[in-house]
């Protein structure tokens, strides 16, 4: 009988069971020593909660919209590349078991799956679409039509990718990619680079707020931006007419040591206000950390690493056993701290 799954460390143990050590490596690794990796984590451990009693609630409700869509779980799925290593059925299973889930999936540059496949695979999916600009502008341009063209309802543009971090992990193991593991977002026919930093040197090292501009300037879509840390970035991001902010330190995979985003998100709120909406990702394992990052200003979470410990484990079923856990610890929490919506988790119920 399997063991009982009762958290996310439950999925991690059992993922490291099944995946090989390239693909674990590359699923785990954070940059250099990992302390920065270390420290997204311990940030969320330091926090303490005020929890109000005598509320009077008898469901909390977990539902909010994020960029004008509606989602039952403030929990969204990170764009993480390379889905197929993990399991066969890849991006497609992750799409349909979001949609399951009531919420969004953000499909990656680097996915394994194009994303007219994945559209037309999970139809009920409701996608965002992650970019990863080339130094050839019309190749982001057609990425940016193809995104648009397949119903992605957002843009996130990844920004801390200027270089590869250097992840030990992947560089101890030799990690490549096989030819049967297509990027068909980011390549052309033909194409196949097969290590990372192969990868990597395809993107733009260059990348600025003028790119960002013309990105913008291409499409109707909304756009949001991935990987900010500090307020000055922030604010420029709203100035430049940005739709939303994801707070994140890409998992602690590029600058080693980096501020964890859960410890950068307060100033973040404070310095944008209700100029564009807030997100946050790296080091999301509990339906509490949740309800921290909903309490310190951000509208939803997005999820890396335990999408894909679900995924490893049980494919589609899996993810959604992992947002399913989630939910229910979101619920339990909420419920414990007094919070009738998620859409509305009052900053009080932190402890400063
Ligand atoms: C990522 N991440 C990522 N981000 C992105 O914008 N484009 C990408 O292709 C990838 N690929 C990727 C692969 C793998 C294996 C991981 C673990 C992560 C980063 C991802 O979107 C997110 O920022 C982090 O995963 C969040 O941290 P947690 O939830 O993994 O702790």
């Amino acid at each position: 009988m399997a063991a009982e799954r009762l958290s996310v460390y439950d999925w991690q143990r059992e993922a490291a069971t099944v995946l090989e050590e390239g693909p674990l490596g590359y699923l785990e690794g954070g940059a250099g020593d990992e302390r920065g990796l270390r420290e997204t984590m311990a940030a969320f451990a330091r926090i303490r909660f005020l929890p109000r009693m005598l509320a009077g609630i008898a469901e909390p409700d977990l539902a909010t919209t994020v960029i004008g869509t509606r989602i039952s779980l403030p929990v969204i799925v990170a764009p993480v590349g390379h889905q197929r290593l993990f399991h066969p059925d890849g991006e497609v299973a992750v799409a349909k078991a979001a949609a399951a889930a009531g919420t969004v999936m953000c499909v990656s540059t680097m996915a394994n799956t194009s994303v007219e496949e994945i559209a037309i695979e999970a139809p009920a999916a409701d996608l965002w679409y992650q970019i990863y600009p080339r130094t050839d502008r019309g190749h982001r341009r057609e990425l940016l039509q193809r995104a648009e063209d397949s119903g992605c309802t957002a843009i996130v543009l990844t920004v801390d990718v200027q270089s590869l971090g250097r992840r030990e992990r992947d560089l101890r193991n030799g990690f490549r990619l096989a030819p049967t593991m297509p990027m068909p977002n980011l390549h052309r026919d033909g194409e196949h680079p097969g290590t990372l930093a192969d990868i990597a040197s395809a993107l733009e090292p260059a990348l600025s707020w003028d790119d960002l501009d013309e990105l913008r300037s291409w499409t109707p879509l909304p756009l949001l931006v991935k990987g900010i840390l500090d307020p000055r970035d922030a604010v420029l991001a709203a100035d430049h007419g940005c739709a939303g902010v994801i707070v994140s330190n890409h998992g602690g995979r590029q600058l080693e040591g980096t501020v964890a985003p859960i410890d950068a998100l307060p100033r973040i709120a404070e310095a944008v206000g209700d100029r564009l909406e807030l997100y946050l990702d790296s080091g999301v394992r509990r339906g509490v950390d949740v309800l921290a990052a909903l309490a310190l200003g951000a509208r939803a979470v997005l999820l890396g690493r335990p999408a894909m410990y679900g995924l490893a484990v049980d494919g589609e079923a899996g993810v959604a056993a992992v947002l399913d856990l989630l939910r229910t610890e979101l619920r339990n929490s909420m419920h414990l701290a007094g919070v009738a919506s998620a859409a509305d988790v009052p900053g009080e119920i932190i402890w400063r």
